[in-house]
This record gives C-alpha cells, structure tokens and sequence, in this order.
C-alpha cells in the first residue's frame, strides 16, 4: 500500500478479520478509515478487546457475513483477505457457489480501480488468477516463503494484489 502510494485516508475492508491485528497495524501505520468485518461475533467481541488494548479507538469492527453483505458495506479503495476466501472455499456446502457469491460481494464493497490483496495459503496463482481474472486485473505476487521439494520451488503461501477494472464488461452480469 506504501508502494502504491495509497493516500492514508483511504477506505480500507479487511475481509474476515479474524482478531482484528491487521488492522491495528494499519493503524500504526497512519491509515484512519479502517474497518473490519467478520461473521463470528466472538471474533468481533475480541478484535474489540485487541482495539482498547492497543488505543486504536477508531476502527470499525462489525458482524457482518461477507455472502450477504449490508447494503451500507460499500465504496472501498482496499479489500484485504488473509484467509476468509480460503475458509469460505473450504465450506462442504456448495463451495462454487459460495466463491461466486465472495466475488460477487467483492464487486459490490470495491470501487472500480480499487485493490483487492489476498493472501491464500490454499490457492495457487493460476487458481487465483481464475477465480478473480474476469474483472479483476493482477498487478504483482507478493514475495511469499519458499520451499523446495523434488527439485521444484514453491510456494506454501500465495499473496497477490488484484486492481478491480474499471471498463469492461460487467462481472456481476456475468456471475449470475
Ligand atoms: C483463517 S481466518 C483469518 C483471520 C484473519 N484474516 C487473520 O489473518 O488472522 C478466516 C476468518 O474469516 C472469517 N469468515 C469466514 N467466512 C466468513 C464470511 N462468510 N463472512 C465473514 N467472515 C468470514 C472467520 O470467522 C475467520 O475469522
């Protein structure tokens, strides 16, 4: 986000936010409009506790499902994911159908020209690259861990920064 020069007070939703640390550090960093949601409300209930702990009283947490998001969840600069899209790829329940629904939550909280970084440690590039290619273009893998086996490298995590387009045809209409 320093690289790119994303001013400080930009919208930021950090996608299932877990404990909220995230966060806390982007506070640290100087970014001011930042909110968090998951649909744990023990998670939020904690993130909660981690904000007072740390000062950083102006982050927003909120329980939200991120498959059925309220209408009020809209208009960010910066989607962060570590993890959520993983979880929700992982449900037993129509898990196509619910990675459709992610990308279609995406399009709805994401400005066009907007940055969705995801970091997956269930995904590979190319699956990523898949999933979100249709309205999404990927400016750079983040550098990740590297293992080698069998003579091969690769990656037990994956980080990439996606910029939704902003022309085109459009995803939504496409994904239903
Ligand atoms: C693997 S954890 C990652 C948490 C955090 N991002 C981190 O890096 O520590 C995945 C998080 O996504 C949340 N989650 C899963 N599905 C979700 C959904 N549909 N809507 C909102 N949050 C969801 C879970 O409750 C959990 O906190």
């Amino acid at each position: 986000m320093e690289k790119r020069r994303i001013p400080r007070d930009s919208p930021v939703l950090d996608i299932g936010s877990g404990n909220g640390v995230m966060l806390v550090e982007l506070a640290k960093s100087g970014y001011t409009d930042l909110t968090g949601i998951d649909y744990s409300p023990s998670a939020i209930q904690l993130s909660e506790q981690v904000k007072e702990k740390e000062g950083m009283s102006n982050i927003k947490f909120q329980v939200e499902d991120f498959l059925a998001p309220s209408a009020g969840l809209s208009g960010f600069e910066i989607c962060i994911d570590k993890g959520t899209f993983d979880a929700v790829s992982l449900n037993p329940e129509d898990a196509v159908g619910k990675r459709k629904q992610y990308v279609r939550s995406l399009c709805n909280v994401l400005k066009p020209g907007g940055f969705f970084l995801i970091t997956s440690c269930n995904w590979t590039k190319e699956e990523l690259l898949s999933e979100f290619g249709e309205g999404f273009e990927i400016l750079e893998e983040l550098p990740t861990p590297k293992f080698c086996f069998g003579g091969r490298i690769g990656n037990t995590v994956t980080a990439l920064v996606f910029q939704r387009k902003k022309v085109g045809p459009c995803i939504l209409d496409k994904l239903n």
